[in-house]
C-alpha cells in the first residue's frame, strides 16, 4: 500500500487511525533513549574479566613498572597488537588514552596552531576548510565548528563518499585542508569504502600539500555477520600513491571493552607518528599503561580480540535484526521511507520523505523517545532535504526497543501522511491560483 498514492480520503481515515495508536503510546509515559550509539550492560560485561587481569603483577614486558611515569607512544605490548589489528608497523601507532575523538580534536587542534609538517604554515594562518561526507558523525562536525574550519558537504554513496566532486574540489582549493572519513561501517550509513574509493582518496592530487585524510575506522572489528566488510589499507595505497604522509588512522576498544574506559589510537607514516609523540610529550608525562596492560593480558593476541567481536555480534545482532523486520513490516512498500542494512557498525540510517525526519523525532520525543537530534548527521546540523535519521538499536533492551520502533514507525506514517496531504493542498491551490491568473 504506496501512501504516495492513496486517494485522499484513505489518507485521512489512516491519519485518524495513527493519531489514535499515537495516543496510546503517549498515555504510556515513555522514557526510552535511541539517541546515542552506547554498548549494552551485556556488552561491557563481556570485558569484566579485564579489569582483574593485572592480579599485582604491574610489569611489562620491557620490565616497565606500568604505575609509573613514561611511555608516550603507549607499551611496546599494546602497539604491537593493534597494529597487527590495524595492519600497520608497531612504530607506526601510538596507543594513547581512553578516547580517540580526543586524539582527532588534538591532532586538528596542533594542526592549527602549528601545521602538521616542518616547512607547512600553521593551518590556521588561513580560513581552513574541510570535506564532510554526509550523512557522518556530528562530533566531527562539532570539532570544525568549534574551530571555526568552513565545512563543505559530500554526498555519501553506497561505496563511499563522491569521489568525482572530492578530486575536483581538492584539485583547485589550497584552502581544503582534510577530509573525516569513516571507511567501514560507516556512522550512520552502515557502509564500508570500496577499494576504489580507498585507491583515489590515497592517490588524488591535491592543491594543498599539507592536505590530511582524518580516517576515523571506530567500527574495524565491529562485523555482525559471517560475510565482514573488507576494507583496503589506506596506509599502504598512501604509500604506494608517493603521500605517504597523507593519513591519520583512528580507532579505539570503546566498543569493544569499555565506552570511556578504552584504549584508543591512532596510526600513520612513521614520520608523522614520531612528529606526534614529541608533540604529545609535551602535553603528558604517558598514558595509563595499567589500562593498556590490562587490555593486552586480557585478549593477548588479535584472534581472541575477534573472537571477542564475535560475541558483542551475538549481543546486539538480534536488536539489530528487530529493527529491520520492525521497519520491513510497518514501513516497507509504503513508500515513505528507507533505511540501510549495515552488515556491521552501530547505526540503521533512514530516509523519510523530504521534509518530514524533524517532526518525526519531535513527535517521537513528544511521547518519550529520545532519538538523535534530525540533521545532526549534517555538517552545522543542516539536512538540506531534512530527511536523515540516525536509529541506535544497540543500548535498549529488546522489549524497550520494539516499543521505541513501533512508536517510531507511527511517528514516520503520520508525519509523511500530513506531508502528502499538504504537498497536494499547496499543489491544489497552485493550480487554482494560477487559472485564477489566466482566467
Ligand atoms: C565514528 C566514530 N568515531 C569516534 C567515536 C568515539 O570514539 P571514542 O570513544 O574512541 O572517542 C564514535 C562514537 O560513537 C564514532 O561513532
Amino acid at each position: 500500500m504506496n501512501y504516495l498514492t492513496l486517494d485522499r480520503n484513505t489518507l485521512l481515515a489512516l491519519e485518524q487511525q495513527l493519531t489514535q495508536t499515537y495516543n496510546h503510546f503517549k498515555q504510556k509515559k515513555l522514557q526510552l533513549n535511541m539517541a546515542r550509539g552506547k554498548p549494552c550492560p551485556e556488552q561491557l560485561d563481556l570485558s569484566s574479566g579485564l579489569l582483574e587481569g593485572l592480579q599485582g603483577d604491574y610489569q611489562a614486558e620491557d620490565g616497565t613498572d606500568c604505575r609509573n611515569y613514561g611511555g608516550v607512544a603507549g607499551l611496546p605490548e599494546a602497539r604491537r597488537l593493534f597494529a597487527e589489528l590495524l595492519e600497520v608497523e608497531p612504530d607506526e601507532i601510538i596507543v594513547h588514552g581512553n578516547s580517540s575523538l580526543a586524539l582527532m580534536h588534538d591532532l586538528i587542534a596542533r594542526a592549527l596552531l602549528l601545521g602538521v609538517e616542518e616547512g607547512t604554515p600553521p593551518w590556521s594562518r588561513q580560513p581552513v576548510k574541510f570535506l564532510c561526507p554526509s550523512p557522518g558523525y556530528d562530533r566531527h562536525f562539532a570539532i570544525c565548528e568549534f574551530y571555526n574550519i568552513k565545512m563543505i558537504p559530500v554526498p555519501m554513496r553506497e561505496d563511499g563518499p563522491d569521489l568525482d566532486l572530492i578530486e575536483k574540489l581538492v584539485a583547485t582549493d589550497e584552502l581544503i585542508k582534510g577530509i573525516w572519513c569513516i571507511p567501514k561501517y560507516s556512522n550512520p550509513t552502515g557502509i564500508t569504502f570500496s577499494d576504489t574509493v580507498v585507491s583515489r582518496l590515497a592517490a588524488m592530487k591535491t592543491k594543498a600539500r599539507d592536505f590530511r585524510i582524518f580516517w576515523d575506522n571506530a567500527y574495524a572489528w565491529h562485523d555482525l555477520t559471517d560475510e565482514p566488510d573488507q576494507l583496503k589499507n589506506i596506509l599502504t595505497a598512501c604509500k604506494e600513491a608517493d603521500y605517504p604522509d597523507r593519513v591519520y588512522i583512528f580507532s579505539s576498544t570503546s566498543k569493544i571493552t569499555y565506552a570511556g574506559a578504552g584504549l584508543a589510537m591512532v596510526a600513520s607514516s612513521k614520520k608523522n607518528i614520531d612528529r606526534l609523540t614529541k608533540q604529545m610529550s609535551i602535553q603528558t608525562i604517558g598514558p595509563n599503561k595499567l589500562n593498556q596492560l590490562a587490555h593486552v593480558r586480557f585478549f593477548k593476541n588479535a584472534h581472541n580480540l575477534r573472537l571477542h567481536m564475535q560475541k558483542q555480534a551475538a549481543l546486539i545482532r538480534p536488536k539489530f535484526q528487530l529493527v529491520f523486520d520492525l521497519l520491513d513490516a510497518e514501513l516497507g512498500d509504503k513508500g515513505i521511507a528507507t533505511w540501510s542494512r549495515p552488515r556491521g557498525g552501530y547505526f540503521i540510517s533512514l530516509n523519510t520523505l523530504p521534509g518530514c525526519a524533524k517532526e518525526v523525532v519531535r513527535r517521537a520525543a513528544e511521547a518519550g523517545v529520545v532519538l538523535t537530534n534530525a540533521g545532526a548527521t549534517f555538517p552545522y546540523g543542516l539536512d538540506p532535504e531534512d530527511q536523515n535519521i540516525r536509529i541506535a538499536p544497540t543500548y535498549p533492551p529488546l522489549a524497550e526497543l520494539k516499543t521505541a520502533l513501533e512508536l517510531f514507525t507511527v511517528c514516520v506514517q503520520l508525519v509523511s501522511i500530513e506531508k502528502i496531504l499538504q504537498d497536494r493542498k499547496l499543489l491544489t491551490d497552485n493550480f487554482y491560483q494560477k487559472q485564477a491568473q489566466i482566467g
